[in-house]
């Protein structure tokens, strides 16, 4: 690679190709005349090697260890902001201004409700669906009932498609779990910020009022903020590329929600706190580490590891304070999965295997105990996930939709089949 190209040799033949610079992080070769110029393809599964497209949203410098949202690091937005402005910042691109952040707060604020019609759609579920199901079906569902905000070609229906969803994902999730824990919806309520509306939701009973507790609010909103967005990971891609198609928004978030399921995703909240309760106790921890390096053995220490960060996931930092201010808050002194966990987290952080590996406790790792402190089922964890996420995906998805670059996503494949050949009948087989 020289200055701003690359050469390619192949088939006897050498290509130059351009080069392109972000802001900050590393250099991409633009391989886009590649194939017409060699007739070869690249080869890159789990897209180790590929950005998939620009973009001006988040930034992760995995060696290091940075998240940066716009340019604002996450531990800032964390520490000073509340969950709002960074969905304002995601989707504008700029903090807002007080006028900006009351708007914004008002406007997502009075599209909480869904459509009466919704609730019964829930009822088509089995009791025992797992809220992810749900919340699969039920997303995508939201195109049935919003028909003036799926025109992806105008820029206000997008917008308002957007605000809809930000809106309107902690009322489903809510609804998933109070039906699965067969308890009647509660509405949203206006007078309540994001977070303490989304508690009460969830946890408050006709037969008694509820009081949101600010403490478990900030932490909520902080686990809101630490989950917005995270560049182009397995869910993000997946929105994108529906939307690639032209896809409406709420079709594309579904396809986002199924793809955050799998445990090496989302899912991981919910298998790491099984696996502390699988563990138990301190002393059977080495057991674990062991099954963990064992290479015969595919168990893997959930919440540890992550494709980009090789350093200590800064969500996990500002996760790990966040549940020690929640259990101090509820008087949970000595939790045995917490005290598991930092135990885990110590004896992995001295062992060589997960030294060399460059194997960190990621958000996961923490989330699941704050959220269990906080009242949730292990169940309703990836569905927080999706909550969160829903802005980092629907702000990438406009952006998408903007990027005068952008086309139907669609990888090629290096085939490894039979070659051509003919067809027998049956009786000649
Ligand atoms: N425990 C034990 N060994 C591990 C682990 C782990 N959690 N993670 C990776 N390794 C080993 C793996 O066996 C491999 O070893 P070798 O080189 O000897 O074959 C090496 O480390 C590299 O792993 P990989 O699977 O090639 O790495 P990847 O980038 O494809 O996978 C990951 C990343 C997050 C899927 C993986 O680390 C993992 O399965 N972690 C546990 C699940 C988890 O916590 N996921 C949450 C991710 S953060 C939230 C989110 O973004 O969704």
């Amino acid at each position: 690679m020289t200055g701003n190209s690359a050469d390619v040799s192949f088939g006897g033949k050498t290509v130059e190709l351009p080069t392109r610079s972000g802001t900050i992080g590393p250099d991409v070769i633009d391989i886009g005349t590649l194939y017409k110029n060699t007739g070869a393809f690249t080869y890159d599964p789990g897209f180790t090697s590929t950005a998939s497209c620009e973009s001006k949203i988040t930034y992760i410098d995995g060696d290091e260890g940075v998240l940066l949202h716009r340019g604002y690091p996450i531990e800032q937005l964390a520490e000073h902001g509340d969950f709002l402005e960074v969905c304002y910042l995601l989707l504008y691109g700029e903090l807002p201004t007080k006028t900006q952040k009351d708007d914004f707060d008002y406007r997502v604020t009075h599209h909480t409700m869904v459509h009466e019609q919704m609730s019964k759609f829930f009822t088509g579920f089995r009791r025992d669906a797992h809220p992810m199901a749900v919340m699969c079906g039920v997303v995508g569902a939201l195109s049935a009932f919003y028909h003036d905000s799926t025109d992806i070609t105008d820029p206000h229906q997008r917008m308002v498609a957007s605000l809809r969803m930000i809106a309107k994902m902690p009322t489903i999730a809510a609804m998933a779990y109070k039906y699965h824990i067969g308890q009647p919806f509660v509405y949203p309520k206006n007078d309540l910020d994001y977070a303490s509306n989304f508690l009460r939701m969830c946890f408050a009973v006709p037969c008694e009022e509820y009081t949101a507790n600010p403490v478990l609010s900030r932490a909520m909103d902080r686990i809101f903020i630490l989950h917005a967005d995270h560049e182009q990971n397995a869910s993000t891609s997946t929105v994108r590329l529906a939307g690639s198609s032209g896809a409406n928004p709420f079709a594309c978030i579904a396809a986002g929600i199924a793809c955050l399921w799998g445990p090496a995703h989302g899912g991981a909240n919910e298998a790491a706190l099984n696996m502390l309760a699988e563990i138990g106790s301190v002393e059977r921890i080495p057991e674990y580490v062991a099954k963990a390096k064992d290479k015969n053995d595919p168990f893997r220490l959930m919440g540890f590891g992550h494709r980009v960060y090789k350093n200590y996931d800064p969500r996990a930092r500002i996760m790990q304070k966040t549940t020690h201010e929640v259990l101090g808050e509820l008087g949970i002194k000595d939790d045995p999965m917490l005290e598991v966990a930092m135990e885990l987290e110590r004896i992995a952080l001295t062992d060589e295997y997960f030294i060399e590996k460059k194997l960190y406790p990621n958000i996961d790792f923490y989330s699941g105990i704050t959220l269990k402190a906080l009242g949730f089922p292990t169940t309703m964890f990836t569905v927080l996930f999706a909550l969160a996420r829903t802005v980092g995906w629907i702000a990438q998805w406009n952006e998408m939709i903007e990027d005068p670059e952008q086309r139907i996503g669609r990888p090629r494949q290096l085939y490894i089949g039979a070659p051509k050949r003919d067809y027998t009948p049956v009786s000649k087989r």
